[in-house]
């Protein structure tokens, strides 16, 4: 019989074609032209910071780590974060999301951003990032860069032109 319980673990590679399926539903074709998806086009994605939510074999959740800096400064960027819309209000976004900031913080890193709705990241303690702070390549809405500060005083050392880091960092 299969367990259609909900099971949260770390994403693996083979993950990445219902990732994508998942992307598709939750987001729909616009998700394409996202600032926050041009920005993640040009990074090595931290597949050992990705968190997935099954139910069986059906990959119900999603939420992915890219790595970023402005300057010399290196930090993680939270998204795409996607539910499959029949599983939404469960609870499952929240697991991922704090699940992934646990990950990131284990793994030494000290400030979070992402680009999304304050009202909902808030419960996890997103802030809006200060106005001028920092930019992205491309157009975003300043009441929707948000950042979560792992180290403190970590955020002193990030502003300017966030851009994504490669593979080998
Ligand atoms: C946003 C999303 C990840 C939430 O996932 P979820 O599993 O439904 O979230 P949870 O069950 O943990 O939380 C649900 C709560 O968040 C609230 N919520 C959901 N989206 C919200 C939003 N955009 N703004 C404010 N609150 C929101 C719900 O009203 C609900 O509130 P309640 O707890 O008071 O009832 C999911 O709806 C989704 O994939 N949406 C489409 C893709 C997207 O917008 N992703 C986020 C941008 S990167």
């Amino acid at each position: 019989m299969t367990d259609l319980s909900l099971v949260i673990r770390p994403e693996r590679p083979e993950d990445a074609p219902a990732i994508e399926r998942l992307h598709a539903r939750a987001f729909g074709p616009g998700r394409f032209a996202r600032t926050a998806y041009r920005l993640r086009e040009g990074a090595a994605e931290r597949v050992d910071l990705g968190i997935t939510a099954s139910v069986g074999s059906f990959l119900v959740g999603s939420v992915r780590m890219g790595p970023v800096r402005t300057g010399a400064t290196s930090f993680v960027m939270l998204g795409p974060l996607a539910v499959d819309p029949s599983f939404a209000g469960r609870g499952i976004g929240g697991t991922l999301t704090r699940a992934a900031i646990e990950g990131a913080r284990q793994a030494g890193e000290g400030l979070v951003i992402l680009v999304g709705d304050a009202p909902y990241y808030a419960r996890f303690g997103f802030t809006p990032v200060p106005p001028g702070r920092l930019s992205l390549p491309g157009p975003v809405d300043p009441a929707r860069l948000l950042w979560l500060e792992l180290a403190d005083g970590f955020s002193a050392g990030a502003s300017g032109l966030v851009e994504a880091r490669g593979a080998s960092l």
